[in-house]
């Protein structure tokens, strides 16, 4: 029986991904911070639950000891805090948002990696946020343009240790992290097809796995613009309020 070991597993997309992955079959060991809403969430699905917070490195290494290596190492926990005015920028709440987003990935790295089968793959969700500067997204598309580079850069230093590596950039997926924003999100999907999306990608084997098609189309093209017409189309946007 496979093995998947999934981050973020008490809610939204890592919750939906932990059910689906049980309902095929898979051995799921779920992880959250706190064990009584992991439990709650997941109730009725077979999990093996592993508590800890991201961002304590020792409790990861504790929690992860005795656990069986796995064919699926899927690191999805993540968080998100919005830079409301950058002329007061707001450094604690940059270093909330790393300190999760990236430094907590980087907890979890330390921890998993060895315990990844050979021929296993390792996925790490990252964010479309990261094909072009969004405003008030300082914090969040830094964090999460951190995390493109070290997990293109794992794909190269893995791949001699037979680890496929896999990078996840969803657009908006609606979740209790997108359920507080108050601006519009194009393409919205729900929790649902954002799991079909992503399993359907690791199981073809992707390097990355970017949907849905369409909004990921805009962002692409977007990134190929000149960095200035970018700067200057999202200052009037800023600026008109769109
Ligand atoms: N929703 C979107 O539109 C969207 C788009 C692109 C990328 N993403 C990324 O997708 C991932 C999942 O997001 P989501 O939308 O499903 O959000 P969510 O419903 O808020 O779930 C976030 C999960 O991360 C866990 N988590 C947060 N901080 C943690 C920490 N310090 N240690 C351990 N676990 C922690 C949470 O655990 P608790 O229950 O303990 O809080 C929760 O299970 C995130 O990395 C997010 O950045 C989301």
């Amino acid at each position: 029986m496979k093995r998947i070991f999934i981050t973020g597993a008490s809610s939204g997309m890592g919750l939906q991904l932990a059910r689906d992955y049980a309902a095929d079959g898979w051995q799921v060991v779920a992880c959250g911070r706190d064990r009584e809403k992991l439990m709650h969430a997941l109730a009725g699905i077979e999990f093996e639950p592993c508590i800890f917070d991201m961002q304590q490195p020792k409790d990861i290494q504790t929690a992860v000891a005795s656990l069986a290596p796995f064919d699926l190492v899927l690191l999805n926990a993540g968080n998100c805090e919005y830079i409301d005015d950058a002329h007061q920028f707001d450094a604690e709440l940059f270093a909330r948002v790393v300190k999760v987003n990236l430094l907590g990935t980087a907890n979890c790295l330390s921890a998993l990696i060895p315990r990844i089968k050979r021929g296993g793959r390792l996925a790490v969700v990252s964010s479309s946020v990261s094909f072009v500067p969004l405003t008030r997204a300082e914090a969040y598309g830094a964090s999460k343009a951190g995390l493109d580079y070290l997990v293109r850069t794992l794909a190269i230093d893995l791949a001699p240790h037979h680890i496929a590596v896999s990078l996840i950039r969803p657009g908006f997926v609606d979740t209790p992290l997108t359920q507080k924003n108050d601006f519009p999100m194009p393409g919205k999907v729900s929790p649902e097809q954002a799991s079909r999306a992503i399993r359907n990608g690791l199981a073809k084997g992707r390097a990355e796995i970017s949907f849905p098609f369409g909004l990921i189309s805009v962002l692409r093209l977007l990134s190929w613009l000149p960095h200035g017409l970018w700067r200057r189309l999202s200052q009037r946007m800023v600026r008109s309020g769109s």
